[in-house]
Order: C-alpha cells, then sequence, then structure tokens
C-alpha cells in the first residue's frame, strides 16, 4: 500500500464509513493534459478503480458504490459511449476471479435493459462469479439516474395502488426506497467525487439525504490509494446530526 501510514491513521481513527459512494470523474480531461484521446483517460480510470477497491477493503468499508456511467452519458458521442461500454466489458469482466479471491461480491445498479446485451450478459456473469465475496459489496452503477430511479420507484407504487394491492395510505419512505435500484443497501455514508467539481450530477440523489460529501481536485485516473484514505480521514472528522441536537 502507497503510504500506509495514513491507513494506519484510519485504522487507528476505528469507525471507517460502511457505505462509500464514489463519482470517478475527470478521464477526459486527464487525456487531454496528455495530448491523448479521451479513451486513455477512461482506461487509466479503470486502473485508478482497481486501487480504490484495494484502499476500500483496507479500510474496512463494507460497501463500495462506483458511478461508471450515467443516463445522461448516452448522450456523448457514439464512438465515446462504444469505447467505455467496451473497456468496462473487458475490464470488469476479466476482473472477477480477481475480485472473488479479494472477497469482493458484485452489484449492478441501473438501467439493466438499457446496456447492451453483450455487456449485460457478461455483468450477469461477474455478479454471479463473485456470489461468495464476502468482505465487501462492490456496487456498479450502470446507466444510473437518480432521477429516473426515482420515477421508477413512483410508478411501481401507482401501478399497486391502481391495481389495489397498495393503499396511498401505505406509501412511505420505506415503501418508496424498496422500488429504488438500491433496495436493501444502507445509504451512503460519504460520497466522494473527483476532478474539482462540487456537484451530485444525478448519483443517488434520494439516498445522499445525510450523506458527508467530499470534493477534491484529483483527476479520476490520479485517484490513489492515499486520496481514498485521505477522503476517509475527513469523514472521519465530521460530525453528523441527521437534524438532531448533537450529544458530545
Ligand atoms: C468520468 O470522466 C467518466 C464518465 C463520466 C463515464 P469524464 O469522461 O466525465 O471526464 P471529464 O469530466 O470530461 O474530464
Ligand atoms: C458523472 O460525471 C457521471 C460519472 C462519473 C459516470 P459526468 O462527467 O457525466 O458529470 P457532469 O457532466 O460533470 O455533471
Ligand atoms: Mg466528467
Amino acid at each position: 500500500m502507497a503510504d500506509s501510514s495514513l491507513l494506519e491513521e484510519v485504522r487507528a481513527n476505528g469507525s471507517s464509513p460502511g457505505h462509500v459512494a464514489l463519482v470517478m470523474d475527470g478521464n477526459g480531461r486527464w487525456a487531454r493534459r496528455r495530448g491523448r484521446r479521451r479513451e486513455a483517460g477512461h482506461r487509466a480510470g479503470l486502473l485508478a478503480l482497481g486501487r480504490a477497491v484495494e484502499a476500500a477493503l483496507a479500510s474496512e468499508v463494507e460497501m463500495l458504490t462506483v458511478f461508471a456511467f450515467s443516463d445522461q452519458n448516452w448522450a456523448r458521442p457514439t464512438r465515446e459511449v462504444a469505447a467505455l461500454l467496451g473497456l468496462l466489458e473487458l475490464h470488469l469482466v476479466r476482473a472477477g476471479p480477481d475480485l472473488l479471491r479479494k472477497g469482493v461480491s458484485v452489484r449492478v445498479v441501473g438501467d439493466l435493459p438499457r446496456i447492451p446485451p453483450r455487456l449485460r450478459g457478461r455483468l450477469r456473469r461477474v455478479v454471479r462469479e463473485t456470489r461468495e465475496g464476502d468482505r465487501m459489496w462492490l456496487n456498479v452503477a450502470l446507466a444510473y439516474g437518480g432521477r429516473s430511479e426515482i420515477v421508477r420507484a413512483a410508478r411501481e407504487l401507482a401501478e399497486r395502488t391502481a391495481r389495489g394491492a397498495l393503499l396511498p395510505s401505505e406509501i412511505d419512505e420505506n415503501s418508496f426506497a424498496e422500488g429504488l435500484y438500491t433496495s436493501g443497501m444502507p445509504d451512503p455514508d460519504l460520497l466522494i467525487r473527483t476532478s474539482g467539481e462540487s456537484r451530485i450530477s444525478n448519483f443517488l440523489l434520494w439516498q445522499s439525504a445525510y450523506t458527508e460529501l467530499y470534493f477534491t481536485p484529483v483527476l479520476w485516473p490520479d485517484f490513489s490509494e492515499d486520496d481514498f484514505f485521505r477522503a476517509v480521514l475527513a469523514y472521519q472528522h465530521r460530525e453528523r446530526r441527521f437534524g438532531k441536537v448533537f450529544v458530545p
């Protein structure tokens, strides 16, 4: 591990965030600065994802949710979309056995039917292959959008109500959350966004109501294990109140 003194500090502080969400942004700018094509940035970004998984495991994080491709990213040039999805297919799928060895169990959150069939099939395989991973969940958000996820959950409840299977008065935060892709998962404790942008960009809108946000200027392909530990350390010094009065 790069600089284990930061990891030692994380461990000494005790409580790591149980669930970390990651907006992996800045691949294109990373490539441009090197006079390379955007695809080169996405390739380097996948290596950074490997480092983030290692760092999350070392920090004893139980769940890592990474934003790999948004609903809105479909609007990018066809060539870039194809390159991105192709790289994901190659990389993530090959990573299956290695992830399992590390104790990582993969899941996909997002609008699966929109994912091209070959990638979808391979994703299913990696989910199956890593089912026994018992150290950390890795949720890959693909074809994911927070607003469309909320609309989808609302539609599902409306259909159940129209069928008479549910009373409007039975709709509450719990039944609503069951209709989200993240049903059954805890909300993120910490959300990290790289590349200096201070926005959520439609990621986990419902789920991040009380998530601690951490923004760093580091471009995603440069994101190191130490950068991950720095984010966890910042989290460990936050005071979470959930609207209540803090009692020291
Ligand atoms: C993140 O990097 C990867 C995805 C959004 C899929 P970008 O491709 O957004 O890179 P920038 O933000 O243009 O630098
Ligand atoms: C967010 O990054 C989506 C992913 C990292 C997959 P974007 O680059 O798409 O977001 P904006 O355009 O900066 O808001
Ligand atoms: Mg971006």
